[in-house]
């Protein structure tokens, strides 16, 4: 399907606010083509990070992750575009920067997994579930 419009949920995490590297990444999205319709800035409460993180509750990373997304500010936005989810996944990069190719967003601003820069949701269900973690309708 050509125009497969769809929606994704992405987390500039509290290292890349922290860095100031925000507007970078947000042009990069933009240049792509996504379009910006929702986004702000927020700290998640413990709540609302184990909500977004349910189903990896229990594994090893789990608290450390809590910890660092809680930690500090992040900008949450709501990208569309055609195949977004997808798009917005290969723009980011393996989740491990290590193994995240030169010229994807993780392989250009982040060096450990524990502070990976950046969130976008793995699938159309998880879109629409985080989503409506961080947005009303409105
Ligand atoms: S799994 O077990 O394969 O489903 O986990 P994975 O998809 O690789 O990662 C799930 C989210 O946990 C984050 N993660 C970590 N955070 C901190 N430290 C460590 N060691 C770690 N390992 C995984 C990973 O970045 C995923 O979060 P998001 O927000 O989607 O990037």
């Amino acid at each position: 399907m050509e125009n497969n419009y769809e929606s994704t949920l992405v987390l500039l995490k509290p290292d890349a606010v922290r860095r100031k590297v925000c507007g970078e990444i947000i042009a990069r999205f933009e240049r792509k083509g996504l379009t910006i319709s929702a986004m702000k800035l927020l700290t998640l409460t413990p709540e609302m990070a184990a909500e977004h993180y349910a189903e990896h509750k229990g594994k090893p990373f789990y608290l450390g992750l809590i910890e660092f997304i809680t930690s500090g500010p992040v900008v949450a936005l709501v990208l569309t575009g055609p195949n977004a989810v997808k798009m917005v996944r290969n723009m980011m990069g393996a989740t491990d920067p290590a193994n995240a190719a030169p010229g994807t967003i993780r392989g250009d601003y982040a060096a450990i997994m524990s502070k990976n820069i950046v969130h976008g949701s793995d699938s159309i269900a998880s879109a629409e579930k985080e989503i409506a973690i961080y947005f009303t309708e409105q």
